[in-house]
């Protein structure tokens, strides 16, 4: 089932997006970017419009998003290879493609507006569904799994870790009464339990309360930070010289992995105080800026989904 009137994406930060991965692809002959996150393939879409020498390889975990990424992209033809995967294994699927190098990688971290109004994946707190959450939906862990077999250590440290959730303890107390009393079925049981489990005064601010625990759950169900540990660095390693990853993070903890990942790599491993560098101890990537850019007010406006967004961007300067 799917909610009425909300097909269509709207990709965050695109134009941001395509100048920033613009030198990257002029520089090159033969072009490649992997689009990481390829969703709906409306970053796909528009680089490979804005580019006509451009190939892009696009992964994804989820089949539903393949499928439609697919058809809306067959349009461009061997210049798109889709390919369903989960982000950490690129260099194995690059491998496979005979690709060695890349001028560009993209990550549009999180879930899709297609997964968020699928009411029946069970992303979302405002709808009743089953307890699901996989953004593959072959693969083995479902929230229902998480929410009936996980501990009570277990499931406090998922909410605190994955959602900074407070109260974490009080909601954990709540769901295992639920889950032993058969009443944890579905997202409206869980958003419930969340929202009783919060004291009044707390619940009035910072809105649904559900939504950490939520958020918590999805990335456990994913195992989201860790993969996106283990696939950053190896995205940079796939770097031609010049060629740039662009990430966008719509959650602190995701955005904190990508600043640290991006520090290191752009650090000089040249003991301080020497007279000069030495050329092999010299970083291999620098940042293409400072921090970290948010969108516009007048993109937030147009697309709520903005309002969180963190981007940021590194390049490889040397082999
Ligand atoms: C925000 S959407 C991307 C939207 C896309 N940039 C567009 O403009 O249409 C994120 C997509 O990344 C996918 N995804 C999330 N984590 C992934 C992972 N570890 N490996 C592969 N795909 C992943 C999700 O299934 C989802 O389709």
């Amino acid at each position: 089932m799917m909610k009425e009137g909300k097909m269509i994406h709207q990709s965050v930060l695109l134009e941001r997006c395509i100048t920033l991965l613009t030198p990257s692809i002029n520089r090159s002959a033969n072009p490649i970017v992997v689009d990481a996150t390829l969703g709906l393939g409306g970053h796909s879409e528009a680089l490979l419009e804005r580019f006509p020498n451009l190939r892009i390889v696009g992964l994804d975990r989820d089949t539903e998003a393949i499928n439609l990424a697919s058809t809306r992209l067959a349009k461009f033809g061997s210049r798109f290879t889709v390919v369903h995967a989960v982000y950490d294994q690129m260099p194995e699927v690059l491998s496979e493609l005979g690709i060695d190098g890349v001028d560009g990688i993209l990550f549009d971290l999180g879930v899709s507006s297609l997964q968020l109004d699928q009411i029946d994946r069970g992303f979302s707190y405002s709808n009743t569904a089953p307890l699901d959450m996989r953004m593959d939906k072959s693969s083995r862990l479902s929230a229902k799994d998480v929410l009936e077999h996980y501990s009570k250590e277990d499931l406090v440290r998922v909410l605190r870790q994955y959602g900074e959730e407070r109260f974490a303890p009080r909601i954990v107390d709540n769901i295992i009464k639920a889950r032993t009393a058969g009443a944890l079925k579905t997202t409206t049981d869980l958003a419930e339990i969340v929202k009783s489990s919060i004291p009044a005064p707390a619940r009035r601010v910072g809105g649904n309360p559900a939504k950490r625990t939520f958020q918590a759950l999805r990335i456990e169900v994913n195992q989201e930070l860790s993969t996106l540990e283990r696939a950053i660095p190896k995205a940079l390693e796939l770097l031609r010289v010049g060629g740039r990853v662009v990430v966008l993070s719509f959650q602190s903890l995701e955005d904190k992995i990508v600043k640290q990942i991006f520090a290191t790599a752009s650090e000089s491993k040249s003991p301080r105080g020497l007279p000069v560098e030495i050329d092999s101890l010299k970083a291999k990537y620098q940042l293409v800026f400072r921090g970290s850019e948010s969108a516009s007010p007048e993109e937030i406006e147009m697309n709520s989904r903005a309002q969180s967004v963190r981007l940021r961007a590194i390049e490889r300067v040397a082999i």
